[in-house]
């Protein structure tokens, strides 16, 4: 990959960026419960996504492409697998299949990669099994693959331990089909999705005190036309990269601009950058930025980009901090070991904490080899580091990106040109 490009980053129009991953897995879990015939637009392309679409075909949904380009999915009656479902690199196909497939009455085994076979899975069998569900797991139900024996479940009224969107959907699919109420508390408001998309399914489902409590009775599901929105967590890769190549200006959408998305955008503009969001458009442009703390409660509303926002910290005035996000270390990959490892190839002064990272700026970066370890935003992220460099970066593991953007380099191109 070419170091610092001396154009800088412009696009005749606005940049595109995949379906959003989040909403394009729920959708497809939705539609094939619902009685009759779904069309997705707009589906993400990544594998992460064709996970959860092999996964609902394995369950029975009937899906296929549709004259307009959609994606017409037909969904229940369900059936048993006929063989374990591989969820690959997904912990989102593979969290959410759990509460899925928990009241469904027959055995499902689901399996991940090395990667996600590594990932904690007891966030979801916890509450899952305390609604009833029958379900096994390695290390007591810790670790993939998990083993479920589905059946007749109870509601629950569960305050989420750990602010986590993944674990939200996994109670809410199950409770879709338990006995009486569900009720998710969240501390901290996550991602809203699933309750979004639940309502426009028609599901009796209601949400309260600001977005903090989900309430859902068992409901049977119609079908829906959606078009699904680009995702911001992608748009991230590009907004920083603006801001950080000297003659940049991209403007990226549309995107989801919803609750509990678009956090980088404050944080960079607390770092100084020039950003503007209009009607699901994000402009950006080259900015000279100032550190800052990224901490508490606005860590889960940014979670996945994290990476990219160490790559501006990196360029930023001053000590940027990165706390409160140990989670970090059970993604794809221990995102803050791999971003260190790579920002520091760079030239980068970084430090590791338990929970986070502090970056001190601003750092001339010089191209170098750097490794994606397996992990899709690692590999993006250390991209931009690469553009914001002078001299060229290789990205070991550049596959990676297949998970949730097959077209990056291509966008890329275009944003050269
Ligand atoms: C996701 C939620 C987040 C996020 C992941 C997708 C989702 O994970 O990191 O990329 O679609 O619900 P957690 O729920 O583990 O925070």
């Amino acid at each position: 990959m070419a170091g610092r490009p001396g154009g800088g980053l412009r696009a005749q129009s606005p940049l595109r960026v995949p379906g959003d991953k989040s909403i394009s897995h729920r959708a497809l879990l939705l539609a094939a419960q619902a009685g009759g015939v779904s069309r997705i637009a707009g589906l993400s392309d990544g594998d992460d996504v064709y996970r959860t679409l092999e996964a609902i075909r394995a369950l029975g949904a009937r899906v296929s492409d549709d004259p307009t380009g959609a994606l017409r999915v037909e969904g229940g009656p369900l059936h048993r697998p006929l063989a374990p479902i591989f969820a690959g690199n997904s912990g989102t196909t593979m969290r959410l299949l759990a509460g899925f497939c928990a009241p469904l009455p027959w055995r499902t085994v689901i399996v991940g990669d090395e990667s996600l076979s590594r990932r904690p899975m007891d966030r979801v069998v916890g509450p899952l099994r305390a609604m009833g569900a029958r379900i096994e797991g390695g290390d007591g139900g810790r670790l993939p693959p998990l083993e479920i024996l589905g059946g007749a479940l109870r509601g629950i009224d569960y305050e989420m331990p750990m602010a986590s969107a993944q674990v939200k959907a996994a109670i809410l699919l199950a409770g879709l089909h338990a006995e009486g109420e569900t009720v998710v508390r969240e501390r901290i408001r996550t991602r809203a999705h699933t309750e979004e998309l639940l309502a426009r399914c028609g599901a009796d489902v209601t949400v309260e005190d600001d977005g903090h409590t989900v309430r859902l009775k068992p409901s049977p599901l119609r079908p829906f036309a959606l078009e699904v929105p680009g995702d911001p967590s992608q748009a991230a890769f590009w907004v920083v990269a603006a801001c950080l190549v000297p003659n940049s200006e991209l403007d990226v959408g549309p995107v989801y601009v919803g609750p509990a998305r678009t956090g980088f955008i404050e944080v960079l503009r607390r770092m100084g950058a020039h950003v503007e969001v209009d009607g699901g458009h994000i402009r950006a442009r080259v900015s000279s930025l100032r550190a800052t703390t990224i901490a508490g409660d606005e860590v889960p509303g940014l979670i996945d980009e994290l990476p990219v926002l160490a790559v501006a910290g990196a360029l930023a005035e001053g000590t940027t901090e990165i706390r409160n996000a140990s989670e970090l270390r059970v993604k794809e990959s221990d995102r803050i070991a791999a971003m260190a490892d790579g920002l520091r190839r760079l030239g980068a002064d970084v430090e590791t904490r338990g929970d986070g990272l502090v970056v001190r700026g601003p750092t001339r970066l010089v191209g170098a080899t750097v490794d994606a370890h397996g992990d899709h935003r690692v590999a993006m992220a250390l991209a931009v580091a690469g553009l914001a460099a002078e001299g060229e970066t290789t990205v070991e593991g550049w596959d990676a990106v297949s998970i949730s953007y097959p077209t990056f380099e291509e966008d890329l191109h275009l944003c050269l040109s």
